[in-house]
């Protein structure tokens, strides 16, 4: 193992499935999130692209450590501790006891091989008992379709669609709104 992997390891799990485990998010982190959050066809997965410059970067992750609204984790390969990706609940809400969630791949590679099912179990799982929360939500585009069935397999249930509602690639998509509360994990 070479002594950067070995660094990587260092970051205390949070939580884990058979391959993955969900850490806090360090300053070792911040060049390969900056380079994702830059990276224009992974970013409309989920959301219309724009550059992040390098000080909103920094700014975003300095002030991770004041949300309360907001718990991010990194998503690691267990064995060799190597970044695939991230995932957060946002808008947490303790009168309504709901949050929503998001969740990035950002190592191509790492898709299609059930590490994201695993991610968002291991969030879903932070949510209902560590976080004590009754519902999650999530908005996704309706031409993801390895999110879409990634959401159903953990549980969640379709509760609408937005039509037109995103602007992506130079065309309207729909988004789906699912949600999933806490009897219904699976
Ligand atoms: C969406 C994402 C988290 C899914 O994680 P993943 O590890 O790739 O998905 P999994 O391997 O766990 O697969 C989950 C299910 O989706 C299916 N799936 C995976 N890739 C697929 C694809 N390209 N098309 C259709 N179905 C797909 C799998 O077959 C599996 O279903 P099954 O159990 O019925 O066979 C991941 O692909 C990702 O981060 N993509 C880029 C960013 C993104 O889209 N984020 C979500 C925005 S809402």
């Amino acid at each position: 193992m070479t002594a950067q992997a070995k660094k990587r390891k260092a970051a205390p799990l949070a939580a884990s499935a058979p391959r993955v485990g969900l850490t806090p998010i360090t300053r070792d982190d911040a060049p390969q999130l900056f380079r994702w959050i830059n990276d224009r066809d992974l970013v409309r997965f989920n959301s219309a692209y724009q550059p992040v410059h390098e000080p909103t970067h920094m700014q975003w992750l300095e002030g991770l450590t004041q949300r309360t609204d907001l718990v991010a984790f990194a998503i690691r390969i267990r064995r060799t501790g190597r970044l695939i990706g991230v995932c957060q609940l946002t808008a947490i809400s303790r009168v309504h006891r709901s949050a929503e969630l998001q969740i990035r791949l950002g190592d191509a590679a790492a898709r299609g091989r059930g590490y994201g099912s695993e991610a968002v179990r291991l969030l879903l799982d932070h949510a209902f008992h560590d976080l004590n929360l009754h519902r999650v939500s999530l908005q996704v585009f309706d031409t993801n379709a390895a999110a879409i069935r990634t959401y159903e397999r953990a549980g969640f249930r379709h509760e609408g669609r937005l039509r037109d509602a995103a602007f992506i690639g130079g065309e309207y998509v729909d988004v789906r709104l699912m949600g999933i509360l806490r009897e219904e994990a699976v």
